[in-house]
């Protein structure tokens, strides 16, 4: 292997350390963080994020809670939930997991959250802060990403960012993010002609499309950094949207699946609590 392994878990738990101390110190002020998450239906893999969630909460000392609601509820009562924990003084970020099921308006129930707990960073105002370069709270994955490509210590100022996927949780923010680190950033998806002539240009390729493999060693640069949110699940064995075997052997840098972005999108959620509590210290 050639590739620097980027090693989220790592990344992930020297963070986490270091917001427990955070966390210390918040409580002595009397603020405990408060997290709450809002799961609808029984997806295996919501029901996973959301314990995952809750487990990184428990160990940094953020206080979390859970409300589960059957896919039968109504939109008017997830709406209901929202406006309470909006309410709730205990509660200092709200994030439902998404997808929802069809009868219930998305948009509808992001845009109920209060943007002051919005976590998520998913709420209109949170994402037009984000575009306008005012300080926010920055989307948990993106955030995530960037973070990680800071951890190879390349500089981001002018290089080409590539990302291939155009979802609103994770591709268009990321090319935002690095936007506005002066990045050159190019958007690949679906219906774009000729993807690996802009792949093969990418000095940073971030690949979030949700097809196991879809990169191969032939779409990537000598020494670029590839950065893979993909998470698929294969015959069982989870896998990413990159061919990792086959890019190591010609990325510079790489995140592995398991154990690269993953772990460093909760990170990002925790910190966004932590920093949505600072505002009730006085
Ligand atoms: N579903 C997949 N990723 C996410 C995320 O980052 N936040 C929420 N709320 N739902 C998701």
């Amino acid at each position: 292997m050639s590739a620097q392994l980027i090693n989220g878990k790592e990344l992930a738990s020297e963070k986490r350390e270091s917001m427990k101390k955070e966390v210390e110190m918040l409580k002595e002020q009397g603020v405990q963080p408060g997290l709450a998450v809002i799961l609808v239906g029984q997806d295996p893999a919501s029901e996973t994020y959301v314990r995952s969630k809750h487990r990184a909460c428990e160990n940094t000392g953020i206080h979390s809670v859970s409300i589960k609601l059957p896919d039968t509820v109504s939109e008017e009562e997830l709406l209901g939930h929202i406006d309470k924990l909006n309410e709730d003084d205990a509660i200092d970020g709200i994030l439902v997991q998404l997808p929802l099921p069809k009868h219930i308006n998305e948009d509808a129930v992001i845009e109920r959250i209060s943007p002051k707990k919005d976590v998520d960073g998913f709420h209109p105002i949170s994402v037009g802060k984000m575009m306008i370069g005012q300080e926010t709270f920055l989307p948990c994955t993106p955030h995530g990403v960037l973070e990680m490509v800071r951890k190879t210590g390349i500089e981001v100022s002018g290089k080409h960012v590539v990302v291939i996927g155009r979802s609103n949780i994770v591709g268009k923010p990321v090319g935002q993010l690095f936007l506005n680190e002066n990045a050159t950033v190019t958007y690949c998806h679906s219906r774009t002609q000729n993807m690996q002539k802009h792949t093969k240009d990418a000095d940073i390729l971030i690949v979030a499309v949700g097809i196991p493999n879809f990169v191969k060693a032939q779409d990537v640069k000598e020494g670029a950094v590839v950065i893979d949110v993909g998470i698929n699940r294969v015959d069982g064995k989870l896998c990413g949207d990159v061919d990792f075997e086959e890019v190591k052997e010609v990325a510079g840098a790489i995140t592995p699946v398991p154990g690269g972005v993953g772990p460093m999108t909760i990170t990002m959620l925790l910190e966004n609590t932590i920093q949505s509590a600072k505002a009730r210290v006085r």
